[in-house]
């Protein structure tokens, strides 16, 4: 080992492909977050009936909780010298996260969370593999952030328990 290599970790000149692997990653989670953020709003505000209120009060929240995650994300994209992307950058992709037909069709929001957060897990688990013994800020701050959207799978499988319950989902 030359002398000095590794007293900088990741953010070494010796790391800069390994930097930009995890930089490319955290654009993707970022942005993932954003589509989240518009999603639960969205889903937060369109549902009717009754039984929808306990979901749209609990994406309400969710909504602050994955605005957070972006920021860090953000944050953590400029420390590893990268620059966070402009809206022009962005694709959406979350076609399971549309307004249904009926805004009483609780079941299809509740499925579709579902699906949001599976991706995000998804993606969170692979980035924790690919920052293994190399950049342990961003895995620690991944799997803390990865704990928040298993929490969010689980309270909305709960909910969806329900409908089951009832043969409605
Ligand atoms: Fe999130
Ligand atoms: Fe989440």
């Amino acid at each position: 080992m030359e002398a000095g290599q590794g007293s900088e970790g990741i953010l070494s000149q010796g790391m800069t492909q390994k930097r930009e692997e995890i930089v490319e990653l955290l654009k993707t989670a970022y942005f993932m977050e954003l589509e989240t953020v518009i999603s639960y709003v969205t889903n937060s505000t369109n549902p009717d009936g009754v039984r929808a209120q306990e979901i749209k009060e609990s994406l309400e929240e969710d909504v602050q909780e994955e605005l957070g995650h972006a920021q860090r994300f953000a944050a953590r994209i400029k420390e590893l010298y990268g620059v966070v992307p402009g809206s022009l950058d962005f694709k959406a992709e979350q076609t399971y996260l549309q307004p249904p037909e009926e805004q009483t069709d609780v079941v299809h929001v509740i499925k579709g969370v579902i699906e949001a957060e599976t991706g995000a897990i998804e993606h969170y688990e692979k980035i924790i593999e690919v920052t293994e013994e190399v950049d342990l800020v961003t895995q620690d701050m991944v799997i803390a952030i990865l704990h928040d959207e298993q929490g969010h799978r689980r309270l909305f499988e709960g909910f969806l328990r329900e409908y089951e319950a009832e043969g409605k989902a």
